[in-house]
């Protein structure tokens, strides 16, 4: 297991790879009625295309659709096509092959899920507490119960029996109002966590369908048992106390449907529903937050499998009958994606073990344990750090206890790993028990790998290992701020700015067009945008830079996937946002606060004036949504918006940009906004610049920005020609950088830049996560600027792919691959004796605009050929390349 990149195919043929169905490799459960079948295409010919494909796809033994060949100049992969056929079958595999014309061919599948309201059986059941047996602790024992767990209830365990006919399919499809692991026969079904996954319930509940004909085909006697917990349902969720935070519901409850289908056509199907029995296990408690407790001298051997004697559990209580809030599940789900092996053990005070994994992430660890007579209890806390005297730190967890509890039974060799719990953590202090092995489980969505980034610098290397880290740690179902203390919340602008970093390291088309849907469900009436989505805190909404993801996501995601139905579902609410900000700030100018505002939020030292940052991203978000609409053609609207940006633009200016260049406030952030998004009049950007650049230069070549801020730092004074100062912030380890982070040894992106300092040793307890991403934004200047890989203004899907790197700093090489939706997009360069090589790839289709770097444009060579440029600027000599691999050399002096 690991996260990595895989590499395409090789060979000259066209060949088709990466297939996708609604941008998920083989997905299960597709609700769409019309899915997206789509791949990505690899030739190391140049000057690759594809100018016909054909896809054929085929269900229960016979074909469903093809789509013959379909020719012209736009069929190119990536966009993909729309299902033709007839219509789709719920709980059936349709297995699909698309065959490029000249080149090769290939086959994937995907497997629908309940397309049809009156199609579920089952109902939701959960526990009566009515029966609920007497639960007697073991008296040898004192429970490991704290204030904050005190409360926690056992999750259910439930099951059901019936003779199965042989069937030639069997599925099964769960949900649950609560987190589930489904188990057929005595197996764990599928390796999901934490399912369904989190999202709005109120309106949205997802299902996953499970294939366990394998399991269970053959027929015969047949038993289907589920654990329920509370998850985000039920349980602790933000800083809220339990009690307030059952903000979904007060009890979980179960959704299964088996649905097997027999030869002769038949099916049998069975729900959940009062014949379901249940009662409670080895788990004690499990709480997302807090942490898991089990006993495994309470197992009972075979209770998920025939035969067993279930006659002392109670029948389940049929709790809801209806399915309006059932979806099937869009994006990908959680899952162990890599185990980490402790590199360092040591022991600290009272009989305890630390642990260190070498890496913060988010997980749980699976613990072997030698030897524990029966009733030992075994106690592992889970801390980001270590305290100065090399115990572990847990103050900055605030209410999260990130503690499980394992009571052995006094077999020779116990294995313990909580389910319903995850935690964000490097480091394990384990008491109770010293003869053990653990090791760690990374835990997040499983989005598939998308690009990596890597160069001559050990610092720069660290700075990108720790984004993508902090990108899976808090990658769990939702795009969260952090995955250790009591919050684990989407915050809306922590995923905005951080997305363009997101989507060079993973394919998060999935993952974000399921985190949308949550979005717009959430927006209220007047139209503005919750800071958290999944909403759970009715009082927070309409902060500038939180809500404008409501424009920046869709409008980003259209950009690098280049499926427009992202902008079709989000126009009427990128649409309401913008009015809702027009219409209580009448003048445009932004200073009207309907909720919260955060400003540049853990800037450092100075203050940004909050009217700038708010207006700029109105100006932006305006824009936005006067693009979407003219890409769906409804010109009207768009140049409604189009005039609004105008507008707001206008009065920006007027209201703070003075005659010598200066913007009110005079911070890093406000000028990298106003130049980002275009609000400086342009006589005045030089001098903007200049007081941008004289601010840093005053500082010592320091940053000040915090979230909204920190990512334009790159783009922008690279954009001006000022690369040598981005590269200095970039390679700077004193107080504040992310070096400073790096140089204390963090393996994840800090929340603030003081999360830890010389002067103060630990940043303030009350928000002090060592694994927070927005300030890892930096990443998408890294893969866009440092490597160069990009897309021209106006390109979608990389139909027409930038390549311009930035040599520079103390950067001798940097390279960057990248799985475009059109396949492969790579650049490389390396400088080593007054020349400098650039190897670039482009995928078939793609037509690229590549900046040769060189301070001699005589000297540039492809292949050792001179090139025709297509314009030669200050510091690059520029060329327009079809696909295939490329090795261009050029003098560089510096
Ligand atoms: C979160 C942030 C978030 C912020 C908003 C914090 O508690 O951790 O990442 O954006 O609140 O103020």
């Amino acid at each position: 297991m690991s996260w990595n990149l895989a590499e395409p195919p090789s060979g000259d043929t066209l060949t088709p790879y990466d297939l996708r169905c609604e941008h998920r490799a083989t997905p299960l459960g597709v609700g769409a009625t019309v899915p997206r079948l789509s791949w990505r295409l690899a030739s190391d010919r140049r000057g690759a295309a594809q100018d016909a494909y054909r896809i054929r796809v085929h269900a229960r033994g016979g074909p469903a659709w093809d789509s013959g060949w379909v020719e012209g100049q736009d069929v190119s992969a990536g966009y993909g096509a729309d299902y033709g056929g007839a219509p789709l079958q719920s709980l059936t595999r349709y297995t699909w092959q698309i065959d490029v014309r000249g080149g090769g061919s290939a086959t994937s599948w995907f497997d629908t899920g309940v397309l049809h309201a009156d199609e579920w059986r089952a109902a939701w059941i959960g526990h009566d507490p009515e029966t609920e047996p007497p639960f007697e602790p073991p008296t040898d024992d004192r429970e490991p119960r704290s204030a904050r767990t005190a409360h926690l209830p056992a999750p259910r365990y439930f099951r059901r029996e019936l003779d199965l006919p042989p069937a030639t399919a069997v599925r099964v499809v769960a949900s649950a109002r609560g987190l589930y692991e489904l188990r057929v026969n005595g197996s764990r079904v599928g390796d999901d966590e934490l399912t369904p996954g989190w999202t709005d319930y109120r309106e949205r509940v997802p299902y996953q369908v499970y294939d366990v004909t394998d399991l269970v085909g053959d027929g015969g006697p047949l038993c289907v048992g589920a654990i329920l917990a509370d998850g985000w349902w039920s349980g602790s969720l933000g800083w809220d106390s339990r009690r307030q935070a059952q903000h979904y519901g007060k009890r979980p409850e179960l959704l299964v449907q088996i649905v097997a289908e027999h030869e002769d056509g038949s099916r049998t199907v069975v729900g959940t529903d009062g014949s379901w029995r249940e009662s409670t296990g080895p788990i004690r408690y499990a709480d997302l937050l807090m942490g898991e407790w089990y006993d495994a001298r309470l197992e009972r051997p075979g209770w998920d499998r025939p035969g067993f004697d279930d006659s002392s559990w109670a029948p389940a209580r049929i709790v809801d009958t209806s399915h309006d809030v059932l979806v099937p599940t869009v994006a990908e789900p959680v899952q162990v994606t890599e185990d980490l092996v402790p590199v360092g053990v040591q022991p600290a005070s009272g009989g305890r073990t630390i642990v260190d994994l070498g890496q913060n992430i988010a997980g749980r660890v699976r613990l072997v344990l030698r030897g524990a007579p029966a009733g030992t209890r075994v106690t592992l806390r889970h801390g980001e750090a270590l305290d100065d005297g090399g115990g572990l730190y847990t103050d900055n967890l605030r209410s999260a206890e990130a503690t499980d509890h394992y009571v052995a039974a006094g077999e020779p060799v116990e294995t313990f790993e909580p389910r319903f719990t995850v935690h964000g953590f490097r480091y394990v202090e384990v008491s109770g028990h010293s003869d053990f092995d653990l090791v760690g489980r990374a835990l997040h969505s499983a989005t598939p790998v998308a690009g990596e980034f890597s160069c001559s610098d050990d610092m720069v290397r660290r700075l990108m290992s720790n984004i993508r880290w902090s990108q899976r740690d808090n990658f769990v179902s939702v795009p969260t701020d952090c995955p250790q203390r009591d919050e684990r919340l989407g915050w809306t602008a922590d995923a905005q700015v951080f997305l363009p970093t997101a989507c060079y390291n993973a394919d998060v088309a999935a993952f974000f067009t399921n985190w949308l849907a949550d979005l717009r469900c959430a927006q209220t009436a007047d139209g503005a945008v919750p800071d958290v989505v999944p909403h759970v805190m009715t009082e927070r909404h309409g902060a500038p830079g939180w809500g404008d993801a409501a424009t920046v996501v869709p409008w980003h995601l259209y950009r690098v996937y280049g499926d427009e139905r992202v902008l079709r579902d989000s126009l009427p609410s990128m649409r309401r946002w913008v009015d809702h900000v027009e219409r209580h700030n009448p003048d445009l100018i932004w200073r009207n606060k309907v909720g919260s505002h955060y400003g540049d939020w853990l800037q450092a030292g100075v203050t940004t004036t909050r009217e700038v940052m708010a207006t700029a991203y109105f100006a932006l978000s305006a824009g936005l949504t006067a693009k979407a609409a003219a890409v769906l053609g409804l010109q009207d609207v768009a140049d409604r918006y189009a005039a609004l940006r105008e507008r707001i633009g206008a009065a920006f200016a007027a209201a703070f940009v003075s005659a010598d260049g200066r913007i009110t406030g005079d911070t890093q952030t406000g000028y990298l906004l106003a130049l980002a998004h275009g609000l400086v009049p342009e006589p005045l950007v030089p001098a903007a610049v200049g007081h941008l650049v004289a601010d840093l230069e005053r500082r010592g070549r320091r940053l000040t920005t915090g979230f909204a801020g920190v990512g334009l730092l790159g783009p922008v004074l690279s954009a001006y020609g000022h690369q040598d100062l981005a590269y200095d912030l970039l390679h700077d380890d004193r107080y504040p950088s992310w070096g400073y982070s790096i140089k204390r040894g963090a393996t994840t992106i800090w929340e603030r830049w003081d999360g830890w300092t010389e002067e103060n040793g630990f940043g303030p307890v009350a928000m002090n996560s060592f694994n927070h991403y927005a300030l890892g934004s930096v990443g998408e200047w890294l893969y866009g600027g440092v490597a160069g890989l990009g897309q021209e203004e106006g390109s979608v899907g990389y139909r027409r792919p930038l390549v311009r790197p930035l040599p520079g700093g103390r950067l001798t090489w940097a390279s960057a691959s990248y799985d475009t939706p059109l396949g492969r997009l790579a650049s490389r360069w390396q400088i080593s004796g007054g020349e400098l090589t650039l190897e670039v790839q482009v995928p078939p289709g793609a037509h690229a605009t590549v900046h040769v770097p060189t301070t001699d444009p005589s000297s540039v060579r492809e292949s050792g050929t001179p090139i025709e440029p297509l314009e030669v600027t200050g510091s690059a000599v520029v060329c327009r390349i079809g696909s295939g691999r490329y090795t261009y050399t050029s003098t560089w002096e510096r």
